[in-house]
């Protein structure tokens, strides 16, 4: 690490203080440059949309790998004459991976940087992908998807930070949010794909095999695309992040070299992650993995996971009529992130969270209230209200939580407290995920519901009374919110 206000630091908010030297200096500088922004050819601009596009593919393999087992389940039953116990197992495999995933995120994205992070997921997801479709054993099968979830978890934080750090503060949001889109279309699709083999009467190899196209599209993309300029700067590389600044159309160069330089001229002394367990600090790990876990225990992936499930026991007697209202909750998850896409910069996160929060719980409360009368017609009164639970979830806590894991940590310490965030929603995931058949089976489908609900009331709570709203703040704005006590600069 430099010393903050080293030499190397960028002096002017132009470029052309670094084209003031003799030619061979200035063409070296410039092969510098094209190689801090990704361009191997001439210096080349990409906008933050696009960037923030391709690193999205992994948030849209994080939702096909996650949703392509609901399908594939039904073939794998046969090939490896699953149990109701190896099923669970077959599901929960990836999951497994994503908690490890989450926790090593961190480490790698801080000392790889954040695009040859990605390009190494990009790897893991395509080799992956490819072996788990010629499992000869249900073994080999586990381990491969362990592996899969291993891409999973750790793309899962890796996606936001990298976006929140290339994105100017006023389109953060939405861009960050981008990710959260990709993850629902990626679930959606990955529904239709099963559905697609299964007409065809082909099994499950191909349902996995599939996502190894995005895998090689995320590589790809992600050699054009830069490294982040705030990961480069906080390793003393400023020519390379004023390069890459000034080469994101939609940037604000001379704010953002400023802000990211008194951001680390700022920065005291160095403590690793374990100055997210500090006073200054615990507030934002507090927010970071309440989110995470409230996100999971309002209860969606019961709905993502079991579905199918949860439409039988409603009354939806036919296995493709309980598929086809599964893929129906699908595509107004995507609908409505497109919507929340379009909110999160302008009313803000608090907003989309009390306000999602709110419907969700009335949405699980009606959901208890149906299957307690089930009288065994209830199919479309259920559809109903996992429609309104699904579009309540994709307009707050589905998005929100994943951006603003990424951006209320300061940059020294935000791949760390991203990936405990990330760690935090796997395993709960993980626990609600293995627990919910059981719960059915224990309290009964009503009380369960409630449950979840409950979890609702609790997540309205956290989020008034301590998540702090950052729409609009730059992220060195928000950093400056901790260290002084919760309070936002006065100038800004
Ligand atoms: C959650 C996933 C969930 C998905 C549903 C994500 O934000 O982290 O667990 O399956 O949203 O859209």
């Amino acid at each position: 690490m430099q010393p903050v206000g080293d030499d190397k630091a960028p002096t002017t908010g132009g470029s052309q203080g670094l084209y003031t030297n003799g030619g061979i200096v200035m063409a070296f500088q410039e092969r510098e440059r094209q190689h801090a922004t990704g361009a191997t050819h001439s210096p080349r601009s990409l906008s933050v949309y696009f960037i923030a596009a391709v690193a999205a593919i992994g948030g849209f393999l994080f939702g096909y790998d996650t949703g392509v087992i609901s399908g594939a389940l039904l073939f794998l039953k046969q090939s490896f004459a699953l149990n109701a116990t190896t099923q669970e197992i077959a599901v929960s495999a990836v999951l497994v991976g994503a908690i490890v995933g989450a926790i090593v995120a961190g480490r790698l994205n801080d000392a790889l940087g954040r695009k040859k992070t990605l390009l190494l997921l990009a790897v893991i997801f395509t080799v992956g992908a490819l072996l788990t479709a010629i499992s000869p054993t249900l073994v080999f099968f586990l381990v491969c998807r362990v592996i899969v979830g291993l891409g999973i978890g750790a793309a899962a934080s890796v996606v936001p930070v990298y976006i929140s750090e290339i994105a100017p503060a006023r389109l953060r949001g939405r861009l960050v949010t981008l990710n959260q889109l990709a993850i629902t279309v990626g679930i959606a699709v990955s529904y239709w794909v099963d559905l697609a083999f299964a007409h065809a009467g082909l099994a499950w190899q191909p349902m996995f095999a599939s996502a190894a196209i995005a895998g090689i599209a995320l590589f790809l993309g992600m050699l054009l695309c830069p490294e982040s300029p705030r990961w480069l700067a906080s390793k003393g590389r400023w020519d390379e992040a004023q390069a890459v600044i000034e080469h994101i159309k939609g940037a604000q160069p001379e704010q953002e070299l400023a802000d990211i330089r008194r951001s680390l001229s700022e920065q005291r002394q160095q403590r690793g992650v374990r100055e997210l367990f500090t006073p200054r600090l615990r507030g934002a790990l507090i927010v970071g993995v309440g989110l995470a876990v409230f996100q999971q225990f309002v209860g969606v992936n019961t709905v993502i996971y079991y579905a199918p499930t949860i439409f039988q026991q409603a009354g939806f007697s036919s296995a493709s009529s309980a598929i086809l209202a599964t893929s129906v909750v699908g595509i107004v998850n995507v609908l409505a992130t497109i919507v929340a896409i379009l909110l999160v910069d302008r009313l803000g996160r608090r907003r989309l969270l009390l306000g999602g929060s709110i419907i969700m719980v009335v949405a699980l409360v009606m959901l208890g209230i149906i299957f307690a009368h089930n009288s065994g017609h209830i199919g479309g009164l259920t559809l109903i209200a996992l429609i309104v639970y699904i579009l309540a979830f994709a307009l707050s806590f589905g998005p929100v939580f994943w951006l603003m894991s990424a951006e209320i940590f300061p940059t020294r310490v935000r791949a760390s407290g991203a990936s405990i965030s990330s760690f935090a929603n796997w395993a709960a995931n993980l626990l609600v995920s293995i627990t919910f058949l059981s719960l059915i089976g224990a309290l009964g489908a009503p009380a369960t519901f409630w449950l979840y609900a409950s979890f609702g009331v609790l997540a309205f709570i956290f989020s008034w009374l301590l998540v702090p709203e950052t729409k609009g703040r730059s992220l060195e704005q928000i950093e400056r919110y901790w260290e002084n006590g919760r309070h936002w600069d006065k100038a800004a």
